[in-house]
């Protein structure tokens, strides 16, 4: 099709811009311009204005810009021909056409188009008819209401071979066959290919009927497929099409949001519960096309994918799919859902706010490739490391975008070393009890073991715990078992906490004094401010939190343990492992964040910092193992 830029200028000339957007927007005359709040974005004061002369929308506020092509492509969500067609056929013009091939075809088309729109009138009369209450009591025992039954189109095709092709007879057989209606193998008569299904109408992204998916509505009594869909048309591409595309773009423009579920049924219930901007892909992996039509309307679509194996298989197949095609700031983001449930089964069980949940929280496509892959398999050996570094580069390396593959490479990379080699060599240490009979020396005098002592202590929570029994080393011995446990798994810190049962001891035995004591550990960073931290602290509050603080310390490396150890059982047991790993990063994240809150709180008496949610600024990343 041969369109050059005098032909559209033309088209934009012929059309008014304001009486197009007019018809979705409302617009205010603002002298010889035209104002509203903008479509793009949610506001309450105007920020969109609308100039025929200069035949340009712009918005003051998102910057969204665009002549009246624009305006269809991007706020009505139609593909640039679609958008080209429709305000030609507005203006009164003939899309020009090169080859006369093209022409045959788009009448084909045309015609298709008619007998879909009358095989989608006929399956939603049968609905209403005697012969679909089953299928109205099947929509009703799903706890459809009557205004998304006639939103969705749903239909109803009777169990009878010869049905739709008797119905829609006005039309040639061999058009009924080529909109995948009948279905003609060799020399039999050509027959009703949905018979006995629950219909729903597939639509393009102008909303027209472009094919049809087909559900059972027993289960169990044949061995038929669920779903029947239509097959591949010239109106219909499976992989370039994406269900319900035409009500969620639009939808999309004021969340800037775009879900991608798994099935049709999990679209519907999203739409019943006001998430509209939900798109599906017909049974199939998303294909590269289907990913361009996402990115085309948001950066990072959210992908939904069932919690079992399977639906992680297919979490990962989306993103190998994606990898090659990332471009900056465009990606996908996944969430699992619990595992046996899809999003329609959630929504029922435990309503909007449960899904609202997880879709506040995705996962990163990077994020998803690793707890996939550091998942995959226990690391046991030298060759078991260099399997998943190999898995993890060989993700990387699919990734078309220089810049990104670096990127991805890196961070793969860090995650890697750390997960591989995790810093927590184990010191041996004599028993704190017999140490402390031992000793019987007063404050600790050994200058080049306090500095050594000061190095250690990296982990900043651990760091403010140990600054705290500096201050207040009187609370060390309640402590001392649990300090002593620190000490075996935690390596440095070790030294640090063997110099404060040293002055512990020493107090007991009537001699040091705390000024030694706070010597021996590294200053906590300016950031925490645990209460037993802050000068001023009712000693009853700081002696309680730093008694939480020891809790949750000592808890946390006894759970990584543990993850390891799920880690580790994971073959032989992947459910019961899974379930249990589960359990502990949940556990995991619970000590994150008491100890973030902990952290940010402030001494009493002070003003309390605005707008803290007390969770610690790193929060996702802790989530991570
Ligand atoms: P699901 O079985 O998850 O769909 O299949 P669903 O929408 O949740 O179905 P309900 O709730 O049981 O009614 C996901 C998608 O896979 C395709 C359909 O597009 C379906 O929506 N599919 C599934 C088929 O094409 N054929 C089948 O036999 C099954
Ligand atoms: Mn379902």
């Amino acid at each position: 099709m041969a369109l050059t830029p005098q032909w559209l200028d033309e088209l934009r000339a012929r059309v008014t811009l304001s009486s197009v957007i007019m018809r979705t927007t409302k617009l205010q005359k603002a002298g010889r311009e035209w104002k509203a709040c903008c479509p793009f974005h949610n506001e309450k004061s105007p920020s969109f204005t609308v100039s025929d002369e200069k035949g340009f929308y712009h918005c003051f506020g998102c910057g969204a810009h665009g002549d009246v092509i624009r305006w269809m492509t991007d706020q009505r969500g139609l593909s640039f021909m679609d958008a080209v067609k429709e305000l030609a056929s507005e203006a009164g013009m003939e899309v020009p056409r090169a080859d006369p091939r093209e022409t045959e075809q788009a009448e084909r088309r045309a015609g298709l188009h008619d007998v879909m729109a009358s095989a989608q009138e006929w399956f939603k009369n049968n609905l209403l008819a005697d012969e679909g209450r089953k299928a109205r009591e099947y929509l009703a025992a799903r706890g459809l209401d009557g205004h998304t039954i006639e939103r969705f189109g749903f239909g109803y095709a009777p169990e009878d071979r010869k049905a739709l092709k008797k119905a829609l007879a006005r039309y040639p057989e061999p058009m009924l066959v080529e909109a995948g209606l009948l279905i003609a193998v060799d020399d039999k008569e050509p027959y009703d290919r949905f018979r006995g299904r629950l219909m729903l109408p597939i639509q393009d992204a102008r909303g027209r009927v472009i094919a049809f998916g087909g559900r059972i509505l027993e289960r169990g009594k044949t061995d038929a497929p669920k779903y029947l869909n239509s097959p591949d048309t010239p109106l219909f591409d499976k992989g370039r099409t994406l269900y319900n595309l035409h009500r969620a773009g639009p939808a999309s423009r004021k969340t800037n949001r775009i879900v991608v579920v798994e099935g049709y049924m999990d679209v519907i219930a999203l739409a019943a519960a006001g998430i509209e901007e939900t798109v599906a892909p017909m049974g199939t992996a998303l294909t590269e096309r289907q990913i361009e039509l996402l990115w085309r309307m948001v950066e990072v679509p959210i992908l939904c994918f069932d919690g079992d194996a399977a639906g992680q298989r297919a979490a990962m197949r989306a993103a190998a799919r994606a990898l090659p095609l990332l471009r900056p700031g465009h990606s996908l983001a996944f969430v699992h859902m619990p595992a046996g449930l899809d999003p329609d089964d959630l929504l029922r069980k435990d309503g909007r706010g449960a899904m609202d949940r997880l879709l506040a929280e995705p996962h990163s496509l990077l994020e998803t490739l690793w707890r996939h892959e550091s998942n995959a398999q226990p690391l046991r050996s030298p060759e078991d490391k260099a399997g998943l570094k190999e898995r993890l580069m060989a993700h990387a390396e699919s990734i078309q975008h220089p810049e990104i593959r670096a990127l991805y490479k890196r961070e793969l990379g860090d995650r890697f070393s750390a997960f591989a080699f995790p810093k927590r060599e184990f010191v041996p240490r004599k028993d704190w009890r017999a140490k402390l009979s031992d000793k019987r020396s007063n404050a600790p005098s050994d200058t080049a073991g306090l500095r050594r002592a000061r190095s250690g202590a990296r982990d900043h929570l651990t760091q403010a715990v140990l600054a705290g029994f500096a201050r207040h080393p009187h609370e060390i011995a309640r402590h001392a078992e649990a300090l002593a446990r620190l000490a075996s798994a935690a390596g440095e810190t070790a030294q640090a906490i063997d110099a404060l049962l040293d002055a512990s001891e020493a107090l007991e035995a009537g001699g040091g004094s705390p000024i030694s004591a706070l010597k021996v550990v590294a200053p906590p960073p300016e950031s925490t401010r645990f209460s037993f931290l802050v000068e001023g602290t009712d000693p009853q509050d700081a002696r309680e939190d730093l008694a939480e603080a020891v809790s949750l310390l000592v808890e946390r490396p006894a759970l990584e343990a543990a993850i390891a150890e799920a880690t580790a059982r994971f073959e032989a047991d992947p459910e019961g492992a899974f379930a249990e790993q589960q359990r502990l990063r949940k556990r995991k994240l619970e000590i994150e964040v008491r100890l973030g809150q902990m952290a940010r709180k402030r001494a009493a008496g002070s003003a309390l910092e605005h707008g803290d949610t007390g969770a610690p600024a790193g929060d996702r990343e802790q989530e991570t193992e």
